[in-house]
């Protein structure tokens, strides 16, 4: 495990971007997982600064979302497909094709998750996945209690999660209570992680989940069994860490 702590989220957002492209330059079509919440924006920002600069080139990639609300139609400004394509996708040169978040509209929601997880084995496996973390220690939404070995299923959300949710849809009944994740085992079966994370909130779940014990009550830390992962965090978020990285 590599631990980088770097002053700013900007230079967080460059730092992650920079060892997602060096890893893009190797092999074609290259598989990219990814993740939303406010914390992987500026590593997105520094992806398409890449791109519209000519080196970074993502026109034969393939991507991968961690998550997705259940009920959630992907043209709702708070879907996730929605913000990937606002964030992201709409900004770089990629083929929307071939861009994949979980569909949390499907009918057959487990047969859906099989199929997920088939059609990443599919093409190869992920080759990098970008994570952020909760202020619980979760990852996509594997709250805790989440068992390391788990594979993409659908998860019903804490009260916590759906309260904080609460405050970006209009009305109370719209809230997702449910969500499609990507488990803690096919996180592990990337051929490389990068966690990014910034703020003070973050100091308590990350000193856990890079110092603490393997444990199903913080997701995160079953990132220590992996053997490719970097935690890129800024200072204030790193000021829990007691050994030397
Ligand atoms: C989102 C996801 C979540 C977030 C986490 C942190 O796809 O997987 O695990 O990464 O909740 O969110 P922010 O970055 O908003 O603090």
């Amino acid at each position: 495990m590599q631990v980088k702590i770097v002053k700013t989220k900007e230079e967080m957002g460059q730092v992650a971007a920079m060892l997602i492209a060096e890893d893009m330059a190797k092999k074609s079509p290259y598989v990219l997982g990814l993740a939303t919440g406010s914390t992987p924006v500026p590593l997105y920002e520094a992806l398409i600064k890449l791109n519209k600069a000519g080196k970074l080139d993502f026109s034969t990639t393939i991507t991968f979302n961690l998550d997705e609300y259940v009920g959630v139609k992907p043209t709702h400004d708070q879907s996730y497909r929605y913000f990937m394509n606002e964030k992201l996708f709409d900004h770089i040169n990629i083929n929307k094709k071939n861009t994949f978040v979980p569909d949390g509209m499907a009918k057959d929601i487990d047969a859906h998750c099989a199929k997920y997880e088939a059609m990443i084995r599919g093409v190869g496996g992920v080759d990098y996945q970008v994570l952020g973390i909760g202020s619980n220690g979760h990852i996509g939404f594997n709250e805790p209690g989440s068992s390391i070995g788990s594979l993409t299923r659908m998860v019903k959300l804490t009260a916590n999660t759906i309260k904080d949710n609460s405050r970006f849809f209009k009305r109370a009944q719209d809230v997702p209570t449910r969500a499609i994740s990507m488990g803690i085992g096919t996180v592990l079966r990337c051929k490389k992680i990068v966690l990014v994370a910034n703020g003070a909130n973050k100091v308590d779940c990350l000193a856990k989940a890079i110092e603490g014990p393997i444990t199903a009550t913080v997701p995160a830390s079953a990132l220590q069994l992996h053997p490719g992962v970097t935690f890129v965090i800024t200072e204030d978020a790193a000021a829990g860490l007691k050994l030397e990285w």
